[in-house]
């Protein structure tokens, strides 16, 4: 698929659904192919929380096509008769965390995970807190309908600590830990060394997964490139810049 497809792909897909209804807030339909430029027909490892009607199955089958190995969970035991050649589903809950573990050493590490289950902040939390060491270096995990961290009835409220949202936003200060001295009540994070970007959509959040060693700066002057190596020693100072 170029890349003009890969823009289009989702809206398109959707005059192209048979009779299992998939279901997304519209402007995923363009959020998808902005995170997932260059995606289309790989050969990866993918899962996806929440089946429903089945109809997501075959949207991700036909971005990655048929090499991909696409896995699909549900706490429904109706979903599993909802599988099609090229995909696995199991029955399970994503607030169990063995459940999810135990998928990953057979079904994963995966490259792209999204969670669009049952969108409760215990079932996210759990869920990404379980998958987050099976995701891939250079993977994506997504997570869908994040106004629920706004909606009591899901765990959420404005600012509500026990929130997805912000537990995310506690994840951009996780990826910054490195440029503090505040040893005490900011120490660095090891997940400073695993989260390449935090993205905030509408209703959605991406984290990506970026193993890397710790941040240096780079200087260039008539084409001679300096890395910094003093810039490792960014403990102990305000900052590094
Ligand atoms: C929004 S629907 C999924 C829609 C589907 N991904 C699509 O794109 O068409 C949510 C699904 O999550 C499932 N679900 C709810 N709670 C769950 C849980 N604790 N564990 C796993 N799946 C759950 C529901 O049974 C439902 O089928």
């Amino acid at each position: 698929m170029n890349r003009a497809d890969e823009s289009t792909y989702f809206r398109d897909y959707l005059t192209r659904t048979g009779d299992m209804m998939v279901i997304k807030m519209d402007h995923y339909l363009d959020v998808y192919p902005r995170i997932l430029r260059g995606w289309s027909g790989r050969n990866l490892t993918f899962l996806e929380i929440g089946v429903y009607k089945g109809g997501s199955l075959d949207l991700w089958k036909g971005f990655f096509g048929g090499q991909a190995r696409l896995t699909f969970i549900d706490i429904d035991p109706a979903c599993k008769a909802l599988e099609i050649p090229g995909t696995h589903i199991e029955i399970g809950d994503q607030s169990d965390a063995a459940f999810l573990i135990d998928l990953a050493a057979r079904r994963g590490p995966f490259d792209l995970i999204i969670d669009d289950g049952g969108h409760k902040m215990n079932q996210q939390l759990t869920s990404f807190r379980a998958l987050w060491p099976q995701l891939s270096d250079g993977g994506l995990y997504v997570v869908e309908d994040t106004h629920t961290s706004y909606w009591p009835g899901f765990g959420g409220g404005f600012r509500a600590p026990a929130s997805f949202i912000e537990f995310a936003k506690d994840l951009v200060d996780r990826m910054h830990s490195w440029y503090t001295d505040q040893d005490a009540e900011f120490p660095l994070h090891p997940l400073a060394r695993e989260i390449g970007s935090v993205q905030f959509y509408d209703s959605m959040v991406v984290i990506e997964k970026h193993l890397k060693p710790a941040p240096v700066s780079v200087a260039s002057r008539n084409g001679q490139i300096i890395r910094s190596s003093k810039l490792l020693e960014v403990r102990g100072r305000k900052s590094i810049f």
